[in-house]
């Protein structure tokens, strides 16, 4: 039998381990690993070593990948989702502090500390979009995969925490835009961590398969059921779209790779609004 490449109790180096999806890869690295994380804001939490630092400005990096076997950088700095909504700047810029030069800068104190593995997360379809934070993140990939230590990226569809976000936001419009016939497969954080968590135990393994969640929907019936859950009854503009922003959309998809099991729908269920 195989040894796993990930011995318990290495340490592991998590940026973004106070976001959505990093709470949950901490959450479950916890009970078999060292975790540390590198933090702008250190948590509170006794089990893990907290590094404070900013991958904009290289403060903590070397500190944090010291002695770390494995580095999970799921940090990001995507304005729009900060916000929850678009603005015209995100369609011509997006800022690369953070997944460019932070991710440069982690690779480079990997090196030097000889990581086994780097785990880069990323977005099903960034090598196809145009969107400028997609445009980042691919760059960063690209960092990433030519790289001298050993890596995986594992990309992943729009998290419902995302989409429920934006909804929330645009239902406060007196109008929401919306392009319905766009299709979408939003996934649960926690899904994709489990699934994260699990393929780290198998070493380095390059560009893995994509992950996505139970359902494809169109933006449509994503809302409709939005609506059903959260009691708001936003006025909709329907957009009609072209088909080559049909046909870019659908990039963002995955209906043929791996799959979360928890659907829009029991998301909203369980998930007050933020
Ligand atoms: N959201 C989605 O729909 C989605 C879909 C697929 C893949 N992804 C990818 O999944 C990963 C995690 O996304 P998420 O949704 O969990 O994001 P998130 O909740 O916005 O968390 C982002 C994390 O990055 C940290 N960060 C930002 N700027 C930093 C800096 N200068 N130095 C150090 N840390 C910094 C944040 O820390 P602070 O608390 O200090 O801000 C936070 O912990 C990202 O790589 C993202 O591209 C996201």
């Amino acid at each position: 039998m195989l040894e796993p490449e990930v011995l318990p109790m290495d340490t592991v180096l998590v940026t973004g381990g106070t976001g959505h999806l990093g709470r949950s890869v901490v959450a479950r690295l916890k009970p078999s690993y060292r975790v540390r994380v590198l933090a702008r804001s250190p948590g509170s939490d006794p089990d893990v070593e907290w590094i404070r630092g900013d991958l904009a400005t290289g403060e903590g990096i070397t500190a944090a990948v010291s002695g770390a076997q494995v580095v999970v950088h799921a940090a990001t700095l995507s304005p729009a989702a900060r916000r929850g909504y678009l603005l015209p700047v995100d369609f011509w810029r997006s800022p690369p502090e953070v997944d460019v030069d932070g991710t440069r800068r982690l690779l480079d104190a990997a090196i030097r500390a000889d990581v086994a593995h780097f785990a880069y997360v990323s977005i099903v379809g960034v090598d196809r979009a145009r969107i400028p934070y997609m445009r980042v993140k691919h760059t960063a990939e690209e960092l990433v995969r030519t790289g001298r230590v050993p890596w995986s990226i594992l990309r992943a569809t729009q998290f419902h925490w995302l989409t429920d976000r934006m909804l929330g936001k645009a239902a406060r419009l007196p109008m929401m835009p919306l392009p319905t016939d766009l299709r979408t497969q939003p996934v649960d954080s926690r899904d994709f961590a489990d699934h994260l968590v699990g393929r780290l135990t198998e070493g380095p393994g390059g560009q893995c398969v994509d992950f996505g969640g139970p359902e494809v929907l169109t933006l449509g019936a994503l809302l409709t059921t939005w609506r059903q859950i959260r009691g708001r009854q936003p006025r909709m503009l329907r957009i009609p779209v072209p088909s080559t922003v049909e046909r870019a959309a659908r990039d963002l998809t995955c209906p043929a790779g791996k799959r979360g099991t928890l659907t829009w729908a029991e998301w909203l269920r369980t998930h007050p609004p933020e």
